[in-house]
């Protein structure tokens, strides 16, 4: 006896949803409550994606390969898998979903893979910039909690590319320019010497680049500085400030930017910059005003 044409559709569609039914009970005994809760979604949302776009095996092929290449380019200083992360959106949304907005807090944003532990500590007004090439940037502000109160001796690491678009990290010499850290004063506020930030590109010699290209993707970031503030009682923050005007802020590669994060850096049109420095060429200033949210929000 043949099957009718909608017979037919209705037995795939059986084969198919009985697929995924029995591959989530095979979680039934999973004793870890959010284990299974996880594989269960995860088993959910794969099998629509799978089912939605009707993949071909070929595709499926080409996902592993995708997938094994990059594992393979991942090691110990690159993370491929971050960065597939990052250029989908995924590491924005778990950041949001993370922190979560509350009241006048300022909003996070990606971390990125060029932190580095044990930067120099550099005291107040002084410069993180070690020699790395770029334009002075004077940036200062406070570190306050939502009430207002300010937060003194609130831990601030900062990091950021040099002109040239590269992290110290990535010249492999071992040098350390463009990183420190300092210490808000008693009364909150910060201020310190650094480069103004300019635009560069996410790591794009391996397979991520690879996805970029063949779908018509940039691989640039908006101009950035990176903070990381840690305070007690208080949810640490890590986060960047964007450069009002450049050109990546429609589409920086890892979503990161946030309307918030954007600043005026100032053009001031004066040789004498504040700490008694004397500049001759151009440089900016910025304001960033930090809010950190209670550790338990
Ligand atoms: C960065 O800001 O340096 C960065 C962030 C995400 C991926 C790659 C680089
Ligand atoms: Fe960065």
């Amino acid at each position: 006896m043949t099957m009718s044409d909608a017979a037919i559709v209705v037995e795939q569609d059986r084969r198919e949803l009985d697929l995924i039914d029995r591959v989530q009970r095979s979680f039934d005994n999973c004793t870890d409550p959010r284990l299974k809760e996880l594989m269960y979604a995860l088993v959910k949302h794969l099998h629509a994606f799978l089912r939605e776009t009707r993949l071909t095996e070929e595709e499926w092929t080409r996902a592993i390969e995708f997938l094994t290449a990059v594992g393979r380019i991942t090691d110990d200083k690159r993370q491929e898998f971050i960065l597939l992360s990052d250029v989908l959106g995924v590491s924005m949304q778990t950041i949001a979903i993370n922190n979560a907005a509350y009241k006048n807090a300022t909003e996070a944003t990606v971390f990125g893979p060029f932190f580095a532990e044990g930067s120099p500590e550099v005291a107040m007004g002084g410069d993180i910039s070690g020699g790395a090439a770029g334009e002075p940037c004077w940036v200062h502000g406070s570190v306050t909690d939502t009430s207002g109160n300010p937060v003194a001796n609130a831990l601030i690491e900062v990091w950021e590319a040099d002109a040239e678009g590269f992290y110290d990290v990535q010249y492999g010499d071992g040098r350390t320019a463009a990183r420190a850290h300092l210490y808000t004063g008693a009364d909150g506020t910060y201020c310190f010497w650094a480069i103004t930030p300019t635009p560069y590109p996410i790591p794009h010699d391996g397979p991520v680049g690879e996805m970029l290209e063949a779908v018509g993707r940039s691989p640039m970031r908006a101009s950035h500085l990176h903070f990381m503030v840690t305070a007690p009682g208080l949810r640490r923050l890590v986060t960047h400030i964007f450069v009002r005007g450049d050109e990546y802020l429609g589409s920086d590669t890892v979503f990161g930017v946030k309307d918030s994060l954007v600043k005026d850096f100032q053009r001031p049109s004066t040789t004498s910059a504040p700490g008694g420095r004397s500049i001759d060429g151009p440089w900016s200033a910025v304001q960033f005003d930090i809010v950190l949210a209670p550790a338990e929000a």
